[in-house]
């Protein structure tokens, strides 16, 4: 990738910005935020670190839209982060708004462009910026799963001491209070989690992962989470960029899967240089299949409360 956009210069999109830069995913990342020399002070910020990290990556900040000319892939963080004791879908009015107009720009200045969803409610709007680009799905998408996964991966290494890197899990439907964590999915080095964890604290873990971020915005009290959420953007820019086809799970607009259409939702995904370019239909079984049901039914009531769906 030559250009990559970052829209929000806020904790998450600085944080992705100094992953990206740091792993020379692309020659040149921008980023753009509307508040006056925020965004410039950041990529100064990010730049100065070139000699501690060894890049070359162009980082550069604006306030002027017409930056966006040239992007491979625009990430979305920009919005208001919600409050300690908000939900997800507490912010979604204000976010709309400014999603909008974000998606106006891009379509004006980088119509070829991928786009990555992260602002919150992030399923509600991946389906917003879908419906107002009119492009495929395979072109635009957003990040939840990798991050909620990353969670439970975490949790059940804390629980049981083996590394995380060898804990892989599987986490669906929408990013939020209805999300569905799958344990049967889950294995340490391909042992089920079962073998390790009793059924009783599988539950705790499950439970912990979908407040996964409410734990850490009720500790650092002022701020989302932003280091696991920037490098879960990371970890999809770079399946991206080096075409490495890895399958994760992304915010995918469905099309038939799982019985839903017209909604984006968490789901098993293959990332490649073409974007999002398979949603993976799982077997689910009769209890997995009903919470992410219920998941979808959550989503599609935030959907519903969007008066012109096409703003
Ligand atoms: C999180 O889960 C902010 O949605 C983000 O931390």
């Amino acid at each position: 990738m030559n250009k990559i956009v970052i829209m929000g210069a806020g904790r998450v999109g600085e944080t992705t910005a100094l992953i990206l830069a740091k792993q020379e995913i692309c020659r040149e990342i921008m980023l753009i935020d509307v508040r006056e020399d925020a965004p410039q002070g950041v990529a100064l910020d990010i730049i100065q670190t070139s000699p501690f990290f060894n890049f070359d990556t162009r980082v550069g900040g604006s306030n002027d839209a017409a930056d966006l000319a040239d992007a491979d892939l625009v990430v979305i963080t920009a919005g208001i982060p919600r409050k300690p004791g908000m939900s997800r879908s507490d912010v979604l009015e204000t976010n709309v708004a400014i999603i909008d107009g974000i998606v106006d720009d891009i379509l004006q200045y980088a119509p070829n462009a991928m786009i990555l969803v992260v602002s919150n409610p992030v399923d509600v709007l991946t389906w917003r910026v879908w419906k107002r680009t009119g492009w495929p799905r395979e072109r635009v998408f957003g990040q939840a799963g990798v991050l909620d996964a990353s969670r439970m991966a975490t949790f059940i290494a804390m629980e049981t001491g083996f590394s995380s890197r060898d804990i892989t899990t599987l986490v669906l439907g929408g990013h939020g209070d209805s999300m569905v964590p799958v344990p049967r999915f889950c294995t340490i080095n391909g042992i089920p989690i079962s073998h390790f964890i009793s059924a009783e604290r599988i539950q705790d873990i499950i439970q912990r992962t979908r407040e996964g971020g409410a734990e850490i915005l009720a500790l650092r009290k002022n701020s989302s989470a932003y280091d696991a959420p920037g490098a879960s953007v990371a970890a999809m820019v770079d399946a991206i960029s080096h075409n490495r086809k890895r399958l994760l799970p992304c915010v995918a607009i469905l099309q038939g899967e799982y019985g839903q259409a017209d909604i984006a939702m968490g789901v098993p995904c293959v990332l490649d240089e073409r974007g999002l370019s398979e949603v993976l239909e799982l077997d689910l079984n009769a209890e997995e299949s009903a919470a992410f049901q219920r998941s979808a039914a959550a989503v599609g009531q935030d959907i519903g409360k969007l008066i012109d769906p096409l703003g």
